[in-house]
């Protein structure tokens, strides 16, 4: 989940310093992991670098005092996977002499083995990195030719992978390769420079032509160009793509975090999805992006739905949605166990990825395993030239604008929202009749209003945090589509606060888990299903006889609850599950929110995580 960054300069115009690109570069890709940074270049013929733990800002500090000017440098942002987060497992990572500096972004699954053997052959290791393996791997195969280095070492790999390598003796050029690991080069001809980047976020407000590298491709850069060839070292030509990344406003303005810009920003997120998608015309909604025709859409015999985390949790509820709507039989599928299946997919199987960057490993391999069967893949993105958007032949672009902070809280909603108006435009096609259409568009309408409304309890969900932030594990309980929305809201907590929390459908308390209630263990129970409501009264019954603490989220006028719950957050009335689903969302979120803020975690990059999970 590493971003990497390189830049190298060519052609005879005023050069900018590589040291300063690649620092901008890092901040853009700092979302992809922030356990350590470095950066490294080539100076007076010797390989010099520097590395620093923690965020690409502490790198900054480190890099500002020297100084350092470089014509071409190779950069990193880590997510630690193969050892701690400490200076010598940073990267660049080098050879034992020193002689060439790698950057890495995946796991090289048997480099266990290949470091025995070098071991063996007397080469000193001295980190506990993965990556150090391919560098001393590639040192051990070299001879005067990166190329031939580069095919000996790459084709010994297994495992995902990109990588960019500078060497002492070749101070000019750049290698790159990348195997099921993203890596995107671009060229600007007017300032005659060459990028390298995990992907395009960091290529912000630039007109460039681009190359993504395909499976095993090695290029080299150097000031003459680009010379790209397959794994085997066979020359290829080069087909580039323009590309023109808008600059996107990403600051926090007014408020403390970005998470909590972010939860703010949904009510007009929200409107615009809807203002956008919605066919009144029609009484469904617009897809211009499927490239499915009714007729196919008829045809459809199963959907399944492929995600991870919080887009996987949208998956669920919309799963409900489609079923319940269109009578599709629909499952939201676990992307990182359904790559290693043997999904039953037939020629009418209609395969959604959902994925807010577009580049998390299991889901783009889960997705590889679709298309392979003969499925028709569609996107639900978030980020325009991602990976994913590449890949599916239907795209829906969520349009939410940047997620910054790795909780996520307007994606998730705007993942919901689409696919809410992807049910009523399945639907229409198979099930609904026109009046049905309007009072299913009537309904989505008035969300973004009853997401403002939810803002406005803000005041009171604080309270109640500062409250609960004394526990330290919580349940949250409820039935129907508040159950995804109780794994969502769980979630949201353990990110940013580090405690222990998980959502349960109410009615499989007393299976199990009701063995764990206490006096320490609070229980957020989420009222926004009402068929099943007094069924979920009753459970929380049996919490309280046990001495379990309670507090309920619930409609307006609910006042009966003070029965059994300890407090009660009342929150809008929704006139239907789909609208509580965005109600107890947001007040979740922003429970989970001013619970870290009491506690004084790192809101917007908790510990151990990145925004982007480009590793399996
Ligand atoms: C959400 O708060 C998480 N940070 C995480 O679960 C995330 O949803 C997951 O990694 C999937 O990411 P994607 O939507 O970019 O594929
Ligand atoms: N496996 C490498 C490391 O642990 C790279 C990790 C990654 O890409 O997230 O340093």
């Amino acid at each position: 989940m590493c971003g990497i960054f390189a830049h190298l300069n060519f052609g005879e115009l005023k050069e900018r310093n590589s040291v300063d690109v690649c620092m901008e570069g890092l901040r853009q890709l700092e979302y992809r992991g922030y356990d350590s940074a470095g950066i490294a270049g080539i100076k007076d013929g010797q390989i010099c670098s520097i590395k620093s733990v923690g965020k690409v800002s502490t790198l900054d500090e480190a890099v500002k005092p020297q100084q350092l000017q470089f014509r071409l440098a190779i950069a990193h942002t880590r997510w630690a996977t193969h050892g701690r987060a400490c200076e010598a497992n940073a990267h660049p990572q080098f050879d034992q002499d020193h002689r060439l500096a790698l950057v890495h972004n995946g796991i090289i699954e048997n480099y266990a083995k290949i470091k025995q053997t070098l071991v063996k052959k007397g080469v000193t290791f001295s980190s506990e990195t993965d990556t150090e393996t391919i560098a001393q791997l590639f040192a051990h195969h070299y001879k005067e030719n990166l190329l031939k280095a580069a095919v000996n070492t790459f084709s010994e790999l297994d495992g995902a992978f990109s990588v960019a390598l500078i060497h002492k003796d070749h101070p000019d050029q750049i290698v790159v390769s990348s195997r099921d690991a993203p890596l995107v080069i671009g060229i600007n001809d007017q300032t005659n420079e060459i990028f390298v980047s995990s992907d395009t976020n960091a290529f912000t407000g630039q007109s460039l032509r681009v190359l993504f590298l395909k499976k095993d491709e090695i290029a080299l850069l150097s000031p003459d160009g680009i010379e790209l060839y397959n794994k085997k070292g066979k020359a290829l030509d080069i087909t580039f793509e323009e590309l023109c990344v808008e600059e996107c406003q990403t600051a926090t303005g007014e408020f403390d975090h970005y998470m909590l810009k972010e939860i703010y920003d949904q009510p007009l997120v929200l409107k615009e999805i809807i203002h956008s998608q919605s066919d009144e015309t029609n009484h469904s909604a617009l897809f211009e992006q499927l490239v499915l025709t009714p007729k196919q859409i008829k045809n459809v015999d199963q959907i399944l739905i492929v995600a991870c985390g919080s887009s996987l949790h949208a998956g669920y509820l919309a799963a409900n949605m489609i079923e319940t709507a269109a009578r599709i039989p629909t499952r939201a599928e676990i992307a990182s166990e359904f790559r290693y299946s043997d999904p039953i997919i037939t020629k009418n199987t209609l395969v959604i990825a959902i994925s807010q960057s577009g580049e998390t490993a299991d889901t783009l391999a889960a997705c590889e395993l679709a298309i392979d069967r003969g499925a028709h893949l569609v996107a639900i993105c978030n980020v325009k030239h991602s990976t994913l958007v590449r890949m599916a032949p239907s795209t829906i672009l969520l349009n939410a604008g940047p997620e910054i902070s790795v909780c996520s809280t307007k994606a998730f909603t705007s993942q919901v929202c689409v696919l809410q108006l992807l049910t009523l435009y399945l639907a229409r096609i198979r099930t609904f009749g026109a009046s049905e259409g309007r009072e299913f568009l009537r309904k989505c309408e008035a969300i973004p209003h009853l997401a403002q409304e939810v803002l406005k309890r803000a005041g009171s969900i604080a309270s109640l945090a500062e409250k609960y932030a004394r526990f330290t594990k919580f349940f949250y309980l409820g039935r129907q589509q508040m159950y995804p929305t109780c794994l969502e809201a769980a979630l949201k907590l353990k990110e940013i606060t580090y405690l222990q929390a998980s959502g349960l459908p109410a009615g499989e308390m007393k299976h199990g888990a009701i063995a764990l209630i206490d006096e320490s263990l609070a229980t957020i129970a989420l009222c926004g299903n009402h068929v099943t409501n007094d069924k979920l009264f009753s459970n929380l019954m049996e919490i309280k006889a046990r001495g379990g603490p309670i507090l309920a989220f619930a409609p307006d006028g609910s006042e009966s609850l003070q029965q059994v719950a300890d407090d009660v957050l009342y929150l809008p009335i929704g006139e239907s599950d789909e609208q509580n689903i965005y109600i107890y969302s947001i007040a979740t979120q922003l429970f989970a929110y001013y619970v870290a803020k009491n506690l004084g975690t790192n809101i917007d990059q908790p510990r151990n995580l990145a925004k982007s999970v480009t590793v399996e």
